[in-house]
């Protein structure tokens, strides 16, 4: 039995403690915001923040977890108000997607250490992969991020979904608001 905080609450992973964090959020807490890409830590789609620090959850099993605080993309902010958020929207920093969870949680955890980051620490803290090729925009969102960080940038509020979170929950169960599993089980895929 593995317990961790995820997404500011406790849960127990009834999962053989050698399985990577990833397999566990996505099959047994069935928070499949996080991606599976690479599985070998090149990529980047499945980095959460473990004690604010944006890891490969793919390299990290639920051992070494144990006792610590996980952030995944569903608990960063559930109406996607947090300032990386806005500005990928803004500045159309997004095409398929499939890169974007990593790419937000890497940039939230670098502008709460660092609310003016260089291109350059940006660059570091940001080495995800995205197939799409949306850098450029990238970097434009993550400095446009930071500026509404140092309250020194607004950006108005993202469309409304047009959906709401309990309709979202039947459709896809990861995106319902409760409940959520206090002690979940799952396989190894
Ligand atoms: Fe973890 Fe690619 S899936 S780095
Ligand atoms: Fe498609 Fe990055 S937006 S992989």
């Amino acid at each position: 039995m593995s317990r961790l905080t995820v997404n500011e609450r406790p849960v127990e992973f009834d999962m053989d403690p050698q399985t990577p964090l990833l397999f566990a959020l996505r099959d047994a807490a069935n928070l499949t915001g996080t991606k599976y890409g690479c599985g070998v830590g090149d990529c980047g789609a499945c980095t959460v923040m473990i004690d604010g620090a944006a890891l490969r959850s793919c390299l990290i099993t639920l051992a070494e977890c144990e006792g610590r605080f996980v952030v995944t993309i569903e608990g960063l902010s559930q109406d996607r108000s947090h300032p990386v958020q806005q500005a990928l929207v803004a500045e159309q920093a997004i095409q398929c997607g499939f890169c974007t969870p990593g790419i937000v949680i890497s940039a939230a955890a670098l502008l709460a250490r660092n609310a003016s980051p260089s291109e350059q620490d940006i660059a570091q803290a940001i080495p995800n992969l995205c197939r799409c090729g949306i850098y450029p925009r990238l970097m434009r969102a993550v400095q446009r991020a930071a500026a509404i960080t140092r309250r020194e940038d607004t950006i108005s509020a993202a469309p409304a979904p047009g959906i709401t979170h309990e309709d979202a929950g039947r459709a896809v169960p990861a995106m319902a608001p409760q409940p959520f599993p206090t002690k979940t089980q799952g396989t190894n895929p």
